[in-house]
């Protein structure tokens, strides 16, 4: 059982986005391994809410289920879960800030470093402010990183 956790700013747009999708892909593929999946923000703003519309019509558009109410990355994740996935290069940083230890900063990864197409660039752009494109954005990028992640899960390669 793998424990994984997908981290933005606010929680309500990329990473519920991730986890869904994550589960997703989880449910519908043939892997051996069962994992438990969650996302949290390191804003506490938005605690309490469900995604943004824009991302429940998007996912609504597809059929892939999600069940979410945002919350706040607490000091008892990084024990907790096994990855910490960071959505942008702020977030990682926050997060690592955050970290209680040391040796957790290990688990937290860049999320977009998992993406065929990044480019150099390990960060999923904020898509609050922007329109349904930016979401559309954000979707494919997700889509592409889980897909990857999935694999290698699938092929028992190391996360590095
Ligand atoms: P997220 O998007 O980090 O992908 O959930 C944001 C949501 C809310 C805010 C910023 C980013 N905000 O500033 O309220």
């Amino acid at each position: 059982m793998y424990k994984v956790l997908f981290v933005c700013l606010g929680n309500i747009c990329r990473s519920p986005l991730a986890a869904a999708l994550f589960e997703h892909r989880v449910l519908n593929s043939n892997l051996k391994v069962t994992f438990e999946i969650d996302s949290a923000g390191i804003l506490n703003y938005h605690a309490g809410k469900p995604a943004d519309e824009r991302v429940l019509q998007l996912l609504r558009e597809r059929n892939i289920p999600i069940n979410h109410v945002a919350r706040r990355i607490q000091v008892e994740d990084f024990d907790y879960y096994d990855y910490i996935f960071a959505m942008d290069e702020e977030n990682y940083e926050s997060i690592n800030k955050f970290a209680p230890l040391k040796n957790y900063r290990a688990k937290v990864l860049h999320f977009r470093k998992f993406d065929p197409y990044n480019q150099g660039s390990f960060t999923v752009p904020d898509p609050y402010y922007g329109s349904i494109n930016d979401f559309q954005l954000v979707f494919n990028i997700c889509d592409d990183v889980v897909d990857n992640l999935i694999n290698k899960f699938k092929l028992g390669e190391p996360l590095t």
